[in-house]
């Protein structure tokens, strides 16, 4: 297929950018490097040795989308691009509907111009609502408490009533659970703009001694150590999620977990980290996060049922390759 990548230079772009041309798909990475930059794409080359279309767009500049639809014949879009810090999106919540939301809009009015009717769009975990117990299922109720959250949840909507109106549309929903690591090359990883508000991130500068010590965001949770539980998936497994998600397509709307269905605390990945890395990380309890939520993972049965899809790297192997590229990769990359 030849498919189109929304937010394509970014982290979870770029690493299902390199697993489609690898398993002989074609690509167009699409960005506004607002969060990415513009040299992702050579590494991409560098790892896959193909070469990959790259191309400056804006998804609110509708007129260069329709030049890029114009351009190319695309099968299919993964559609990525899209405003993501959660606190940011509470200070410009404006910012974070126009962009997310319009921005979807006018992809969608350009790929059914074309007629180009296969998405695949990057949801998140957040849009399960805080009262549902663990592990989330796909057909839990959904809601959100943060503008970023509640873009998922729109586009979503906007997504199943597209396709209720339209049975030509095939649309996946992928929800992700907490995507971490890099590829193992060490030529691409996530790279985000200033202090990283997720953990991972901000473990990976503390371990390089760029930020002195880690705060760990309540150690008084209902959990089995009192620290925060989440279900880290590694960005290579998520990748070839999307890979078979793409190659699974099918009228209609699916919507799947891209999780482990593996909870892991804080403290379990700050000793995992520093196993990666081989040295003690300085850490210490800080009061809990407002928002956040004691326990979240996937229940990832449907995933494998429909798609064939089961993780395959481990926590440690995700520290491993996120250190790997934060003293390789990130450092070449800045
Ligand atoms: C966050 C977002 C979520 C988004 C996801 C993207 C919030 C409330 N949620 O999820 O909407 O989809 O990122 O990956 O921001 N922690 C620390 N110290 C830190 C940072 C985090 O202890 O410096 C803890 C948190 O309390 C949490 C865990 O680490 O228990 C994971 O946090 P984070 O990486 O920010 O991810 P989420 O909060 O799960």
């Amino acid at each position: 297929m030849t498919v189109l990548l929304t937010g394509g230079t970014g982290f979870i772009g770029s690493h299902t950018a390199v697993e489609l041309l690898d398993a002989g798909h074609a690509v167009v990475l699409a960005d506004n490097y607002s969060n990415s930059k513009p040299s992702v794409a050579d590494r991409v080359t560098a790892i896959t040795g193909q070469a990959v279309v790259a191309q400056e767009i804006d998804l609110l500049d509708r007129a260069a989308l329709e030049r890029v639809f114009q351009e190319h014949e695309f099968d299919a879009v993964i559609h990525f691009a899209g405003l993501k810090a959660v606190g940011e999106s509470v200070a410009k919540p404006l910012e974070y509907y126009t962009n997310n939301l319009v921005g979807t809009l006018n992809l969608l009015q350009c790929m059914r111009a074309r007629g180009v009717r296969r998405l695949v769009f990057s949801s998140s975990a957040t849009v399960y609502r805080s009262d549902n117990p663990v592990p989330y299922r796909e057909d839990y109720p959904t809601g959100a408490t943060n503008p970023y959250g509640w873009t998922k949840v729109m586009i979503e909507q906007q997504l199943r009533d597209l396709a209720a109106s339209e049975p030509a549309w095939s649309v996946v929903l992928l929800r992700y659970f907490n995507p971490i690591g890099a590829h193992p090359s060490g030529l691409i990883g996530e790279d985000p703009n200033g202090i990283p508000n997720n953990l991972v991130p901000f473990v990976a500068k503390v371990a390089a001694g760029v930020l002195p010590e880690v705060r760990i965001f309540g150690d008084d949770y209902d959990t089995p150590d009192g620290t925060g539980v989440r279900d880290y998936i590694h960005v290579m497994d998520l990748a070839r999620g999307h890979r078979l998600a793409l190659e699974n397509i099918r009228p209609g709307v699916q919507t799947y977990n891209l999780g482990t269905g593996r909870g892991s605390s804080v403290r379990d990945v700050i000793a995992a980290y520093e196993e990666a890395c081989g040295h003690a990380i300085p850490a210490s309890v800080a009061p809990r996060r407002p928002g956040d939520l004691a326990s979240v993972y996937a229940d990832p049965a449907l995933a494998a049922r429909e798609l064939g899809f089961t993780t395959e790297y481990s926590l440690l192997d995700m520290c491993r390759d996120s250190w790997h590229w934060q003293t390789t990769g990130a450092v070449a990359a800045a």
